[in-house]
């Protein structure tokens, strides 16, 4: 072999072609099942004292992702926050110990031969909820830097690392203004480029950008793609929780969903089967038969467990039914789920995996996603 050809293949060999063949449309279609770790390492709190295990979940460990992959998942979103891990609020220099326990958990999903995505959260909210002229300057030097920390520490990773730029940033829960827009938007510009800019595999790595407030009609109508030097390599994320009286709000009477429920007086007077359908229909239409994956990056229904009798039976049966309803319309339209699991298998939590022995907590509402068909 001659030396220019010895050279020419260690290059591909080493490139991050080789590390991250897949675009964004083919890597979103080795995407299966989606589970979250929610409450984990996103968990944070006003003062600079954050620790994975304060909004009441153990430090997640191998044996948790082992039993998310064995009960059908192959990717998991890893909420995280970073605020509370700096130790310069001048430079924002992330603590050395935090990204190496990020990195921790992220090895547990690669080890697995799963796909990990990686954001920045709610992380006490001075990227979520200012998306406003006033906060642009300030918010969007912080998000370089820790975008540009996060990058470089995990550049070798190769296509199993995923990174999504923010959560659900938004002023409030109205339609968004055009400064609103303007400004999420050069969030999601900054998140682009400072990543990009650490080379490596991060120039083609695949990335994640966020509709406003994670809304499917907001991002619709709103959503300007960032500009990208790599192509094809952006996937578009949104939420669903609705409607949100069935889906989150475990207290009120609307415990039912669906049209074998219409006429129980249980149910909402919206956000049914017709809104789901259309709603994925919108996603499909306006990103995911444009080259721009999408992911629902978190959906899911509490488990009311207060009720009894017939009611919790019915409101069983309902939930199974949602569940597998919205998965079934996410897939049928390309979009990628994950289920958002907060570790809670008590009253109103949206668990479905025991933290604690790793057990199924409700093996059926598994079963009603992972029997969605691709
Ligand atoms: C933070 O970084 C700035 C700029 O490098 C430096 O001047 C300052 O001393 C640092 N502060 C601490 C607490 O280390
Ligand atoms: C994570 O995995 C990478 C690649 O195998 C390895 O280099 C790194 O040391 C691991 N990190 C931790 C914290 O175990
Ligand atoms: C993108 O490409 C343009 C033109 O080649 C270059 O000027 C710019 O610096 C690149 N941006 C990034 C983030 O690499
Ligand atoms: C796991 O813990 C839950 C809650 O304490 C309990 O109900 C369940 O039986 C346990 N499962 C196993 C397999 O130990």
């Amino acid at each position: 072999m001659s030396l220019v050809i010895f050279f020419t293949l260690l290059k591909i060999a080493f490139s991050a072609d080789a590390d991250l063949p897949n675009d964004a449309p083919k890597l979103a279609a080795k995407l299966g099942f989606g589970w979250n770790l929610g409450n984990a390492l996103e968990s944070c709190s006003d003062s600079n004292s954050a620790s994975e295990t304060s909004w009441g979940n153990p430090a997640t460990t191998q044996a948790l992702i082992d039993a998310v992959k064995k009960a059908g998942f192959n990717t998991v979103r890893i909420p995280s926050a970073w605020s509370g891990y700096i130790e310069n609020t001048t430079t924002y220099k992330i603590k050395d110990s935090w990204l190496k326990r990020v990195s921790e958990v992220v090895n547990y999903t690669i080890k697995n031969d799963m796909y990990a995505i990686l954001n920045i959260h709610w992380d006490g909210g001075w990227l979520e909820e200012n998306p406003t002229f006033d906060k642009q300057k300030e918010v969007n030097a912080k998000q370089k830097a820790l975008w540009t920390q996060i990058a470089t520490y995990f550049e070798g990773y190769d296509e199993h690392l995923l990174f999504a730029g923010t959560n659900e940033v938004r002023k409030d829960y109205g339609t968004p203004s055009d400064e609103n827009i303007e400004v999420q938007n050069s969030y999601l510009q900054t998140f682009v480029d400072a990543v990009r800019a650490t080379g490596g595999n991060n120039k083609i790595r695949n990335l994640v950008v966020q509709g406003y407030n994670t809304n499917i009609e907001h991002t619709v109508n709103y959503l300007r793609i960032p500009s990208d030097n790599a192509t094809h390599r952006l996937l578009v994320e949104i939420h669903f929780y609705d409607p949100y009286d069935f889906a989150g709000e475990g207290n009120s009477q609307n415990y039912l969903w669906g049209k074998s429920y219409a006429n129980s007086g249980h149910v909402s007077s919206w956000g049914q089967e017709s809104w789901v359908d259309e709603a994925f229909g919108m996603l499909k239409k306006n990103f995911v038969d444009k080259q721009y994956p999408v992911i629902l990056g978190e959906y899911g229904a509490v488990h009311r467990t207060h009720l009894s009798g017939d009611d919790l039976v019915q409101h069983t049966a309902a939930r199974k039914y949602y569940l597998n309803y919205v998965t079934q319309a996410a897939l049928t339209n390309g979009v990628v789920p994950y289920y958002w699991d907060n570790g809670g298998t008590g009253d109103n939590g949206f668990g479905l995996i025991d933290r604690n022995n790793y057990s199924q907590a409700f093996p059926d509402d598994i079963k009603a996603i992972t029997s969605a068909k691709r």
